[in-house]
């Protein structure tokens, strides 16, 4: 169906005059006894058209006034007869599709446990709309910031048989029935499709340190899957992930690299969806704007773990978990740590290596390894990522203390066999990150059909 862009006619004062064709939803209509006014949207621009009717030309199909309802509208672009702007006389308006009284979509505002009910109409409400513009833009910029930076973009297989973060959280991938018959978990998987245990990747970090040994540098940007069973508002099952690996990249150089790509993001959002983020303003998170605006200024914080944990102990707030060197930093901590103290985006670094990956480096104390965690006021941890430790010796003695099985990873092995050199790299939650830039508070409202432990709807 040959028709022009909404956003097109609303940017575009030199198509007044003309004749136009615009498809779209209703959004509100309002009815009087000579004219008949509709707000179109076609999902182009956040502001909508209005279509004007005079009724004493038109003989309006009243389902066409319906919330909801998808039109084709003919007519001529005029000055909007209030305010700035353009808007639509219509000569012809065809009913494309009715919507009855009972779209659950209306027009006072509905909650977003509600919404989150209805996962395939969600996006007809303002502030999905408005989200998933943003996801775009978002995406978009990302795979700019690494393009103008010469780094390859490769994809990093979804089904594996290592688990990256050896965290245990790995969805099996498999065919078999279960057959209780077998007498134990290797057999089992040996008459699997791939004749090994196999799973949907927790992070493409592994291959990516192979692509970067060879291209120097590479992203992924695909998705990660982790069978976590924490079920919070910051944790999907399925997430998009952002994996930087660069070859001669030490821990300081990953550090600037991903406070360079979060500004990077941040500016191209406020850049690009100006009026996206006005309405997460006044809707979603009052002075959000000016939040973006002093992180997009200001220089991150860095601090050791050792100082976080003794800034925790430090701290006169009653933590569920008390802060002890040695323990993983729990999300109170964090946002203790961005909020109260630094009141800006902070980069942990150095944690204990009991706590973290077997693949950091390890630092010359013998206790600490070379990771770092940005964590950011409202959510936490945003990005993980570390310099990766480059010493067969030492790497596989890390291996050994976490009971891993070394043939799996020989490959990766080789990589330190073969011209090992340092190198380093992060991750970020690409839904982390939208929260972040939108103030949306769960992460379930940045996603297209969120998946979660006992969810998918
Ligand atoms: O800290 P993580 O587990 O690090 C890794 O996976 C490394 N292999 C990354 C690397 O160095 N290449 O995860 C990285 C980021 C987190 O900081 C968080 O933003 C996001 O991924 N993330 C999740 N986002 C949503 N739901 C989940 N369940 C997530 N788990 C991690
Ligand atoms: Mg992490």
């Amino acid at each position: 169906m040959k028709h022009t862009d909404i956003c097109e006619i609303l940017k575009d004062p030199a198509r007044i005059g003309t004749q136009a064709v615009v498809c779209g939803w209703v959004r509100t209509s309002r009815d009087s006894a000579q004219v008949a006014f509709l707000e179109l949207s076609d999902g182009t621009s956040f502001p909508r058209l209005q279509v004007v009717v005079d009724k004493n030309k038109l003989d309006l199909d009243p389902e066409c006034m319906k919330l909801g309802a998808s039109v084709c509208v003919k007519g001529e672009v005029v000055k909007a007869y209030k305010g700035e702007g353009q808007e639509l006389n219509a000569s012809e308006v065809v009913l494309l599709g009715k919507c009855p009284s009972d779209y659950p979509i209306q027009k006072k505002r509905a909650t977003l446990d509600f919404l989150r009910t209805i996962p395939h109409l969600r996006l007809r409400t303002n502030t999905f709309a408005a989200v998933f513009r943003v996801r775009s833009v978002a995406a978009q910029a990302i795979h700019r910031f690494f393009a103008e930076r010469r780094y390859y973009y490769v994809n990093a297989p979804l089904i594996t048989a290592s688990d990256c973060e050896g965290a245990g959280e790995m969805f099996r991938v498999t065919t078999r029935p279960w057959n209780a018959s077998e007498p134990d978990e290797a057999s089992y998987y040996k008459a699997d499709f791939f004749g090994v245990k196999a799973g949907l990747s927790v992070s493409g970090q592994l291959e990516g340190e192979v692509a970067a040994t060879a291209l120097g540098k590479i992203y992924t940007f695909g998705p990660s899957f982790r069978a976590e069973n924490s079920n919070t508002t910051r944790h999907l099952a399925e997430f998009w992930h952002i994996e930087p690996e660069v070859a001669f990249m030490e821990l300081p150089d990953v550090i600037e690299l991903a406070e360079e790509l979060l500004k990077y993001l941040i500016r191209a959002v406020m850049e690009e969806c100006p009026e996206e983020l006005k309405f997460f303003d006044s809707f979603v998170e009052k002075g959000l704007i000016e939040k973006l605006r002093g992180v997009e200024s200001s220089e991150f914080a860095v601090c050791e773990y050792t100082e976080a944990i003794r800034l925790l102990q430090a701290a006169n707030v009653p933590f569920r978990y008390p802060a002890e060197w040695g323990c993983d930093l729990q999300t109170e901590h964090e946002r203790y740590l961005t909020e109260r103290v630094f009141l800006k985006p902070v980069f942990v670094i150095n944690y204990p290596k009991e706590i973290k990956s077997f693949y950091m480096k390890q630092n010359p104390d013998g206790k600490t390894v070379a990771a770092t965690d940005l964590l950011v006021p409202g959510i936490g941890e945003i990005i993980g990522g570390s310099e990766r430790e480059a010493d067969p010796e030492k790497l596989m003695r890390a291996m050994r203390e976490r009971n891993m099985d070394m043939a799996a990873y020989k490959q990766y092995l080789d990589l330190r066999v073969f011209g090992s050199v340092p190198h380093g790299g992060f991750g970020l939650g690409f839904e982390r990150f939208l929260m972040y830039v939108t103030g949306m508070e769960n992460i379930r409202d940045v996603v297209l059909f969120p998946r979660s432990a006992g969810s998918i709807v």
